[in-house]
């Protein structure tokens, strides 16, 4: 293998996969380890220590709302984007059915916690149509228009993908589902803390987001839902969350969460901007790369989404092979890896099956200096060539035996 850069006699320690998970922030750390120490009681209790830990959930509330452009009576709490998703969908489920509306739109790059549900509700009855999207991942709005019939109860459409980080046009979405008087979630893990999102200008009736995608804790997340909707309770017992996420609040985490995004709503031009910068330099720099493409719209993506695909290798390998330069990336979604199956997300923007086994998602942040991305760039062509050499596949490709499915550059 060629020689790695190292840093001061060590491998670089370069973090990438942000899409994944992020580190917690310190400021959301301090404050839950506060909120732990001193505000340790339960919310529904009705002395002084229990409603000082109410006071921190509301306060939270307030915060959570103001991020998005809500108020705080249309946020819930829930224990992550995967809850948000289901209880959104169920919700607008069981509000279809009372009307006789049984049809569901979405998109086949949803996440699972999306697909998983809908699926489930198909079993009971349900018609799902799924809209395919372009080669650059973006859905057609003539085929959304087309696709919402009277017996449309919802569309759920991500707001950005976790996988290729492609923007969806969700402003025009949600105007084409208010005219249509259908209720439109989108799905805004990847997007929230990220990219400005104003649930009133765009329309949205329900949105999803997950605080451990925006340097908060792991396990907490909440659900926006337009004032008058009546969610569908998906946990039963207590009256927490106005009897619709029943449990005892998980104050800490909902501390952390409020802290994690007001500073990143805070910072979120700023850290857009340098974050563009590097990830378009790393752009660049793998596209230098023979028989690569970037998988993802160029510019309506997500500013810390780099994914490629890479032609006679094995995902999987160069994984291991990059961690062993120091470098956290991922093939797919973190769901998806340790799965033979190649990323539905890849398949549904044409990608063929054995070109779709070779990808890399990289996602970084505003931390990300140029030292570092030289780094990952030199570190991922030399391991692509070194598995290239390897590869029988490769060999095919370089004898003519098998054709090549992308251009040399
Ligand atoms: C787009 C999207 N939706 C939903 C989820 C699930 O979120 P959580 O891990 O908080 O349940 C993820 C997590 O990877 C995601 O990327």
């Amino acid at each position: 293998m060629p020689a790695i850069i190292m840093k001061k006699g060590r491998y670089m320690k370069i973090y990438a996969d942000n899409a994944a998970t992020t580190k917690i922030s310190k400021a959301a750390l301090d404050t839950m380890i506060k909120v732990m120490e001193e505000k340790y009681g339960n919310p529904s209790s009705l002395y002084e220590i229990g409603q000082n830990a109410k006071n921190i959930i509301e306060e939270a509330r307030e915060t959570v709302a103001a991020a998005l452009g809500a108020s705080p009576r249309e946020i819930i709490f829930t224990s992550g984007g995967s809850e948000s998703d289901n209880q959104a969908i169920i919700t607008a489920a069981a509000i279809g059915e009372k009307k006789g509306k049984k049809h569901i739109v979405s998109t086949a790059i949803e996440h699972h916690a999306v697909l998983h549900t809908l699926n489930k509700l198909k079993n009971k009855g349900f018609s799902i149509t799924l809209l395919p999207v372009d080669n650059n991942g973006l859905i057609d709005l003539e085929e959304l228009k087309n696709a919402i019939t009277d017996d449309t109860c919802l569309v759920s459409v991500m707001f950005v993908n976790n996988e290729i980080g492609v923007i969806e046009p969700i402003e025009e979405i949600g105007k084409i589902c208010r005219e249509k008087g259908v209720l439109f979630h989108t799905d805004a893990v990847q997007a929230t803390g990220h990219i400005k999102i104003d649930v009133g200008a765009m329309n949205i009736d329900m949105l999803s987001l997950s605080a451990h995608k925006f340097h908060g804790p792991k396990g907490i997340g909440a659900l926006y839902f337009r004032k008058g909707i009546p969610l569908t309770a998906i946990i039963d017992g207590g009256a927490q969350e106005r009897g619709k996420r029943a449990g005892t609040e998980n104050v800490p985490a909902i501390a952390g969460m409020a802290v994690a995004l007001k500073e990143a709503t805070e910072a979120l031009e700023s850290n857009a901007e340098k974050t563009i910068a590097v990830r378009d330099y790393i752009i660049d720099g793998l596209n230098k790369i023979p028989y690569a493409e970037l998988n993802g719209d160029r510019i309506k993506r997500a500013p810390s989404n780099i994914n490629f695909c890479f032609e006679g290798i094995e995902g999987e390998s160069l994984l291991l092979l990059l961690d062993d330069k120091g470098i956290s990336a991922s093939s797919g979604s973190a769901c998806t890896s340790g799965s033979l199956d190649p990323s539905h997300v890849l398949l549904a923007i044409g990608r063929p099956h054995e070109v779709a086994h070779g990808s890399l998602r990289l996602s970084i942040d505003e931390n990300l200096t140029k030292e570092e991305a030289d780094y990952i760039i030199k570190s991922v062509k030399d391991t692509v060539e070194y598995l290239r050499n390897m590869s029988p596949l490769w060999r095919d490709l370089v004898t003519g035996k098998r054709k090549h499915i992308f251009e040399e550059y």
